[in-house]
């Protein structure tokens, strides 16, 4: 199977997980990147069983929306029982790395309201250690330089993503060679630097379930 054939079955998977427990007015938390967008099409499918969705960025309320499906602002939500989403690494805790596409505030933000964090991924994404994909960072656009030099302190090698602006009008440092043993207390110290909007450790927070797509299925892990 291709990737892309993988990403398209554990989207489906997702689809089939949640659909049963959508009543007319739920409202679904939907992420951002192309495992996303394969949910947003095959949930289309089915957008007369739900209310509408919260999105992760702009992209993903444009797709929404192209699909005909209500897109809501969080703040007029009062609940959502889901939230589905990509990452760009996962471990056996489900703890994620994401941020590949400059989403990954709202994708945070998103995922702390929900109910039940949904994460899919195919099986490249899977790593006995986070880290080897390089960590996101969104920053104040003034505050660039002073969060490279602290993410040094912290024994990283932040490079500034030239040319991309953040959702949220930010700018974004990927940070390589980052040895991340204990995750949650890495996703604090890189927040306690003044100018870090966040980052994209997904450990204090981490998926409730992950659906991986592999070459022999979907496997769910809890
Ligand atoms: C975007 C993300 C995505 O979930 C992550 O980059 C995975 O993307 P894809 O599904 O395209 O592999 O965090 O900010």
């Amino acid at each position: 199977m291709t990737q892309d054939q993988l990403k398209q079955a554990v989207a489906q998977a997702a689809v089939d997980l949640i659909l049963p427990q959508l009543t007319e007015k739920s409202i679904v938390g939907i992420g951002t990147g192309s495992t996303a967008n394969f949910f947003i099409d095959l949930l289309a499918k089915h957008k007369m069983d739900f209310d509408g969705a919260v999105a992760s960025s702009e992209a993903t309320a444009a797709r929404l929306k192209g699909h005909g499906i209500p897109v809501y602002d969080l703040n007029s939500v009062q609940e959502l029982e889901f939230y589905v989403d990509g990452a760009d690494e996962c471990n056996k805790y489900l703890e994620l790395i994401k941020g590949g596409g400059a989403a990954l505030t709202r994708e945070k933000i998103v995922a702390a309201v929900a109910g039940t964090f949904v994460c899919i991924a195919d099986e490249s994404k899977r790593v006995d250690f986070l880290g080897a994909f390089p960590l996101p960072v969104e920053v104040i656009p003034m505050a660039r330089s002073h969060v490279a030099r602290e993410l040094v302190k912290l024994g990283g090698d932040p490079i500034y993503r030239e040319g991309v602006v953040t959702d949220n009008g930010n700018v974004i440092l990927d940070v390589y060679n980052l040895q991340i043993t204990n995750p949650r207390e890495l996703e604090a110290k890189i927040n306690n630097i003044v100018g870090v909007v966040t980052n994209g450790l997904f450990a204090a927070r981490p998926a409730d379930v992950l659906l991986l797509g592999t070459g022999k299925g979907v496997e769910t892990h809890k």
